[in-house]
Order: structure tokens, then C-alpha cells, then sequence
């Protein structure tokens, strides 16, 4: 059988539980196809590391789901579409990945943020890494060049997501604080994006510190849309994922602390399988 011919499951990478978020958006609009999920939890957060690791650690996730024959995979994890994804599809996917595809997170987004805005001012909350990057206002930028955006890196709140303290005191404290900060650089928002896969596990939360008149976008719907359109738009990618409904999860870390977490945030025990990536 031909390369090019053999068919395998859609890969979802993110730095850790977060991409759940979307890749349960993603089984419920297209359930029909096989996925398999890579979390790298032993690692997370990759939100606070440099460029090269982001970079390195995303690659390395990339090429184990293409060596488990994903023909296409989505960086579920905006710092990793932030740092990665450029260098993956530019240089990476040569050689024997050349008939491969991988896809973000952000331009999707993108899209979706500059149609909700009447105010002309949005909002974001990412990590400190997709922060620094400005990738959202460099693609804002080339799509609704009229709409101001103000963000706000929220560092503590994917570590209060990993470890389950999303209904605590704690979580209350650095949500408020960082909602806080974005709305005193500019009070006329109206819509914020939470440009972090794990923040809408924060959402009832973030819910009580916005004002009930913010739109707070969770990406999971959108990037679950603009798959379904992209597997439209590019048969030859569609014909190469397989569908058998199935799905398979990969952890870096203890699988059954993923199970047990998995429990906790989704109220339902997902047992994953171990995989090591150095
Ligand atoms: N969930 C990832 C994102 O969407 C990053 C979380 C992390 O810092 O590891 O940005």
C-alpha cells in the first residue's frame, strides 16, 4: 500500500489537559473520524519556557503523533501555534512528513474574534508565552486591522487547571486579579478571547469577575468549525483520516493521574496510555 493511501486518525497536540477542551468540541462536530489525543503533561506548562523549548517539546509531540500515522494534527495549545507551528510547517514537514498536515489554533480565532466585537475593543487572556508572541494581534492585524487589542498573561492559571484547583479560593484570587488588570488597560472591551486551551475550565469563575455585558469566547467550538470546513476544502486530507469513531490518549506522565484528573475537570475517567518523547 501506498504512502499516501494508508489512512490513520486525526492527532490533537496540547501541552497538557487543555486540549481536551477542544478536542471534546472537535468529537462532538465531527464524530464519526478516529483521533488520538497527546498531552504533554510531564512538561506542562510550556506557557512560561522560552521560544527553543516550546519550539523543541511541540516538535517532538508532532512527530509521535505522525510516526502513530496521524495525517493531519491540530496544535490544540496556543503557545505551541504561537512558537511552533510556523517552523513545523515550514521546515518540519519534509522528507517522509511531506504529505502531512499540521494545523493552529489562532487563525481560527482570529477570524471569529474580529466578527463579535461592536465596541472595536477586544480582550485576551493567554499565557505569557502567546502574550509575548503577539501572534493574535500580528494575524488581528491582517484581518480587522480596525479592531484594538488589549491582552493579559495569566500565568498561575493553567498550574491551577493541572492540579485541579479551579474551584478554590485560589483560582477566584488569580482570576479576579488578571481580569482586573485587562480591564483597567481598557474598560470599553467587549468581547475577550481565552487564548489558552485550558481557561475555559475557568469559565464559571471568569463568568463571575467579567461583566455580564463581555462576550468570553472558548475556542473549542470555533476550531471545531474551522476543522470540519478545512476537512471540506482539502478532500485528499479528508480521504486519509480514518473513521471508525475510536479514540486513543497518550500522556507523558502518570497515565493514572490523567485518568483521575480527567475525572475531576470532565466528570469522566479517561484512561490514557504512556508515551515518553525524549
Ligand atoms: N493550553 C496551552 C495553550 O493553549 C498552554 C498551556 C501551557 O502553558 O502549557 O496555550
Amino acid at each position: 500500500m501506498k504512502m499516501q493511501d494508508r489512512k490513520g486518525p486525526i492527532g490533537i497536540f496540547d501541552s497538557g489537559f487543555g486540549g481536551l477542551t477542544v478536542y471534546r468540541e472537535i468529537r462532538r462536530r465531527l464524530p464519526g473520524y478516529d483521533y488520538c489525543y497527546l498531552g504533554d503533561n510531564a512538561r506542562s506548562p510550556y506557557g512560561t519556557r522560552s521560544f527553543d523549548i516550546i519550539y523543541r517539546y511541540t516538535l517532538q509531540g508532532v512527530k509521535a503523533l505522525l510516526d502513530a500515522g496521524c495525517p493531519l494534527v491540530i496544535l490544540a495549545c496556543n503557545t505551541a501555534s504561537a512558537k511552533a507551528l510556523r517552523n513545523i510547517q515550514q521546515r518540519d514537514l519534509r522528507g517522509k512528513y511531506a504529505d502531512r498536515r499540521v494545523l493552529g489554533v489562532i487563525r481560527p480565532s482570529v477570524e471569529k474574534l474580529g466578527t463579535l466585537s461592536s465596541s472595536g475593543k477586544a480582550g485576551l487572556f493567554g499565557t505569557p508565552g502567546t502574550v509575548r508572541s503577539d501572534s493574535y494581534r500580528i494575524e488581528l492585524k491582517k484581518l480587522y486591522p480596525e479592531l484594538e487589542l488589549f491582552q493579559e498573561a495569566c500565568p498561575m492559571w493553567v498550574p491551577l487547571v493541572e492540579n485541579n484547583e479551579i474551584h478554590t479560593p485560589a483560582a477566584s484570587y488569580f482570576v479576579r486579579r488578571h481580569v482586573d488588570a485587562l480591564f483597567a488597560q481598557e474598560p470599553g472591551i467587549d468581547t475577550v478571547i481565552l487564548a489558552c486551551t485550558h481557561y475555559p475550565l475557568l469559565m464559571p469563575v471568569l463568568r463571575e469577575c467579567v461583566a455580564e455585558r463581555v462576550k468570553i469566547i472558548d475556542q473549542g467550538p470555533l476550531v471545531a468549525e474551522s476543522l470540519a470546513d478545512y476537512l471540506r476544502r482539502h478532500p485528499e486530507t479528508e480521504a486519509r483520516c480514518s473513521k471508525n469513531g475510536n479514540e486513543r490518549f497518550l500522556t507523558t506522565a502518570f497515565p493514572p493521574d490523567f485518568g483521575s484528573l480527567t475525572e475531576m475537570l470532565f466528570e469522566k475517567t479517561i484512561h490514557a496510555e504512556h508515551i515518553d518523547l525524549n
